[in-house]
């Protein structure tokens, strides 16, 4: 399952960020690439515990723990604390698959990486490349969204990121912790909960919204692991 979230930040607020990452120093993105990714990972990368990406990654969880859409599709557990790459000068990061445990520097906890974020801050008309490419039961998909818009999608799919041939690319990326392990299910647990958005929308009152929304607690209760 692949998801847009969009503007989780306006178009003015995310230039604000971008502004301010800019001005950062960034550091080779290789520090916490896995040994394999390490070789076609060529980026740049703010330094995991920055005091700006600290500042910015509660800013990012913040946003998301109250948008409907994201909440919905993802079920947090956890969190990993936001990251942030910057592409430029034909930079770019070849297919792999992300480590499948992070730890969370600093603490003792691990995050179990069940789906992958990655939230653009550079609109797509300021530089040429750097699509997000993603492959998995969808097929391919490339992305490249707005500036303050996020894609969500399987932390187990194939992915890549295209060179940044022009301009540069900022962003924020981070993994997640579902309560739900699966994809298949956090799926059908939304679908589920769209229907029954939609039913509360169109047919306010309708006894099958009790129902539904009891059968959607009980898959809830049947697939989540907390
Ligand atoms: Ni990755």
């Amino acid at each position: 399952m692949l998801i847009e979230i969009p503007q989780i930040f306006s178009p003015e607020e995310a230039r604000a960020v971008r502004d301010r990452l800019e001005a950062a120093d960034w550091i080779d993105g290789k520090v916490t690439a896995g040994h394999r990714s390490a070789q076609v990972k060529n980026n740049r990368q703010l330094p995991e515990g920055h005091p700006l990406g600290q500042e910015l990654g509660n800013a990012i969880i913040e946003r998301l723990t109250r948008n409907n859409v994201f909440m919905s599709a993802a079920v947090p557990r956890r969190i990993f604390p936001p990251l942030f790459n910057r592409y430029e000068g034909g930079e770019e990061f070849g297919y792999h698959i992300d480590n499948a445990i992070r730890p969370i520097k600093g603490s003792t906890e691990r995050v179990r990486t069940d789906l992958s974020m990655t939230l653009f801050f550079s609109e797509p008309d300021t530089y040429e490349g750097g699509e997000l490419v993603i492959q998995d039961t969808f097929g391919v998909r490339e992305v490249k969204l707005p500036a303050g818009s996020a894609v969500l999608y399987p932390g187990t799919s194939l992915h890549k990121v295209n060179p940044v041939t022009q301009g540069a690319r900022i962003s924020a990326f981070f993994w997640l912790q579902s309560l739900v392990r699966e994809d298949s299910e956090r799926a059908l647990l939304l679908q589920l909960d769209v229907a029954i958005q939609r039913l509360m929308q169109d047919a306010p009152g309708h006894a099958s919204i009790d129902e539904l929304t009891g059968i959607y607690h009980n898959l809830l209760r049947k697939w989540a692991d907390v």
